[in-house]
């Protein structure tokens, strides 16, 4: 019983996920929502307005750091996901309805650490791996500046498919809890009282 994953919960138990994938959840979310408005601002002030005042550096050292964070963080979730798996599906849903849930947390899982890792790649390949004058991170790759081009568009290329599936995830979570009233929000959220 004490080595019980989530995955195998009792019929009665409650359908929720462990404090630590709670934890998880909310950390990555907080600091993806704060990166991926940081990303566009300092490329919009650096590349589109040419500021490269004291802030424009300050955002990209932030945007390094903060980056590289959720890169291990999110390294750590995988580990205990695959090895303390999840709570069983919600009762009632459609069988494509886990299947789309499923296949967009399995995306943002390798998004979530495709997207940072090819910062890190891009600003090896770059030579800017300076954070706030402090520290550098590791270098991963020789400098090459052609090559770095190529990797920050598929940085973006990632960053943008991360909006997509965060717009979908949350929309479907508001959706099951407004809408259909079930308890699919509150298995992120225990707190809340489901609907219904
Ligand atoms: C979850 C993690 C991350 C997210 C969501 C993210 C998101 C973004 C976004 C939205 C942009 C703007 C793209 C554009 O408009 O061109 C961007 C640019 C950039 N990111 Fe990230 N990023 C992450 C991690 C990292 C990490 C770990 C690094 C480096 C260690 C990094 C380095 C950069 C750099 C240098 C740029 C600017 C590229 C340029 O000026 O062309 N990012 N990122
Ligand atoms: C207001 C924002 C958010 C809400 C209300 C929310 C809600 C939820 C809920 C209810 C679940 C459990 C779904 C289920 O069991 O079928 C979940 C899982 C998940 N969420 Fe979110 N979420 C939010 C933001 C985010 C963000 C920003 C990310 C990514 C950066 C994210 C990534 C994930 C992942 C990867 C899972 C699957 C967890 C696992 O099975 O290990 N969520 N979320």
């Amino acid at each position: 019983m004490a080595n019980r994953t989530n995955e195998q919960t009792l019929p009665g138990e409650p359908l929720v996920y462990s404090a630590t994938a709670r934890k998880f959840h909310w950390a990555v979310a907080a600091l993806v929502l704060f990166m991926l408005p940081l990303g566009f601002a300092m490329d919009n002030r650096a590349n589109d307005r040419n500021i490269f005042d004291g802030i424009t550096e300050a955002m990209y050292s932030t945007h390094k750091l903060v980056g590289f964070i959720v890169l291990w963080l999110m390294v750590a979730r995988l580990i205990y996901r695959l090895s303390h798996g999840a709570p069983r599906a919600e009762p009632g849903l459609a069988t494509w309805q886990i299947a789309a849930a499923h296949a967009t947390h399995w995306g943002l899982y390798v998004l979530l650490i495709a997207v940072p890792l090819g910062g890190w790649l891009g600003v090896s390949f770059y030579g800017a791996r300076d954070v706030f004058g402090l520290f550098s991170l590791p270098p991963i790759s020789p400098v090459n500046q052609p090559l770095s081009e190529t990797v920050f568009k598929l940085h973006k290329a990632g960053a943008i498919l991360i909006v997509l599936a965060v717009a979908a995830h949350i929309g479907g979570a508001l959706y099951h809890h407004f809408i259909r009233g079930d308890g699919v929000l509150s298995r992120m959220l225990p707190n809340i009282r489901r609907k219904n």
